[in-house]
């Protein structure tokens, strides 16, 4: 396993983990507070959709986690508010109940979550990090820090469910520069390759451990696909052509008579689509977006080709040929940048396929981080070796067929929660993630 083992960051000193601790939360923090701040009070404890929380049930959750495993677990303080436990464990009360509960108000969750902050500042500042699983590495903050990171990419999905007037803008995404890409799919020779990680510090459980996995011969797009591509296959009576279609993905079209992606609308010849209150033309050339598993899988086998699997994905994201090591990122160990990804909600859409010429693979397939979720065809399964850390409830109970794996990350999803081997997984029926894909091929 050694020739194929990844680099580790650099920051291992306590000090430059402590920094590096105390960096992600805090840029977690920021943006918690800018997602919650350009709304009033009725929005914040509004239901925008039965798909997700209040606003302010993400808020106070981020808040009473963090007590959990920095204050109680790693700190062996004493519960700060017990009586509010329950209302903010996901599995006690489903998104849709939660409206009804007994929640903080916007103010104190504020209040708690900021008080969490400040004893968690000073739990920081003492802590030697090291000395147990959770604290080696400084994996408990960093840990909490993606968590809530992924709950500010739920928040932001909260916003682009919402009805109303714009409150968030971003800049453009760069115009893509220097030579487009060489070709439209490229060949990954079949061979071993490391899968998952067992030494990157803050990855969680479910990317562990690193394991040699043999991936036969396939093709993969170098690109996306795009909204234009994608208008092909509706145009083509895509929609209406039960072939294409998986049968739970038929029936859930036909179902809610569903005919393009999730917040497009079709007037005057032309597709539109609303994006955080804004209704604009849809891009012809920027990925497609807010399409199911079952809209990716179909388009797929109407362009006669198939979603990549779990492994051909992080295969083609990780591998370098030419030493045949696995990478932390396509472009290398370097740590994201805004030259080589589209990251971290800095805009407020994927940028046109065919960026990031920085961020490409040694194969020149581009966009793999960033950008849009991918679906894989793949179900969300442990790796040989798995062991649950640090509680089941983050991976363990959603492993099984009910759930897809999605690899890459978005733009809505911060550096700290992104790697080659992190994974995502949802139902293959949701549509409001920031969900893309790209194909590939048998040789
Ligand atoms: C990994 C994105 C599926 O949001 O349900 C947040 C992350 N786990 N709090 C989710 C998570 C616990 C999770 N996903
Ligand atoms: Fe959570």
């Amino acid at each position: 396993m050694t020739s194929a083992a990844t680099a580790s960051p650099d920051a291992t000193s306590a000090d430059g983990l402590r920094q590096r601790a105390l960096h992600a939360l805090s840029a977690a923090r920021d943006r918690t507070g800018a997602l919650t701040e350009c709304v009033d009070e009725p929005d914040l404890t509004a239901q925008h959709s039965p798909l997700m929380s209040p606003l302010v049930w993400d808020l106070a959750h981020i808040g009473n986690q963090e007590e959990l495993w920095l204050l109680r677990a790693v700190g062996g303080r004493e519960p700060m508010h017990p009586e509010i436990d329950p209302l903010y464990d996901a599995f006690e009360h489903p998104r849709a109940e939660r409206p009804a509960l007994p929640l903080l108000a916007p103010a104190e969750a504020r209040g708690y979550a900021t008080e969490v902050r400040s004893r968690v500042l000073d739990l920081l500042e003492r802590s030697a990090l090291e000395g147990g699983p959770l604290l080696d590495g400084g994996f408990a903050f960093g840990m909490i820090a993606q968590h809530e990171q992924q709950h500010d990419e739920t928040m932001l999905i909260t916003h682009q469910l919402r009805r109303g007037e714009p409150v968030l803008s971003a800049p453009e995404p760069p115009v893509p520069q220097g030579a487009p890409v060489a070709a439209a799919e490229v060949l990954v020779d079949g061979g071993p390759f490391a899968m998952g990680t067992s030494t990157e510090p803050w990855a969680l459980d479910n990317e562990r451990p690193a394991h040699h996995r043999f991936v036969p011969s396939f093709f993969i797009d170098t690109l996306p696909v795009t909204n234009g591509a994608y208008q092909h296959f509706i145009a083509d009576g895509g929609y209406q052509e039960p072939r294409w279609w998986a049968p739970e993905g038929w029936e859930q079209i036909r179902g809610h008579d569903l005919a393009a992606p999730l917040f497009w609308r079709r007037e005057a010849g032309q597709w539109l689509r609303r994006r955080f209150g804004v209704v604009e033309p849809v891009p012809q050339d920027e990925p497609v977006l807010h399409v199911s598993w079952y809209e990716a899988d179909a388009y797929a086998r109407w362009a006669g080709r198939r979603l990549p699997t779990e492994a051909e994905w992080e295969k083609a994201a990780r591998h370098d040929p030419a030493t045949g090591r696995s990478m932390r990122y396509p472009w290398g160990d370097e740590d994201p940048t805004p030259e080589r990804a589209n990251l971290g909600q800095r805009h407020l859409r994927p940028a046109r396929a065919g960026s990031y010429p920085a961020g490409e693979s040694p194969l020149g397939v581009r966009q793999l981080i960033g950008d849009v979720w991918e679906w894989t065809s793949s179900d969300f399964l442990p790796y040989p070796g798995f062991a649950v850390f640090p509680y089941r409830e983050y991976s363990e109970v959603f492993f099984g067929s009910a759930h897809k794996v999605l690899r890459g990350g978005s733009f809505a999803v911060d550096p700290v929660a992104c790697r080659g081997t992190f994974r995502n997984w949802d139902l293959p029926v949701r549509r409001q993630i920031f969900a893309g894909f790209r194909t590939a091929r048998d040789v």
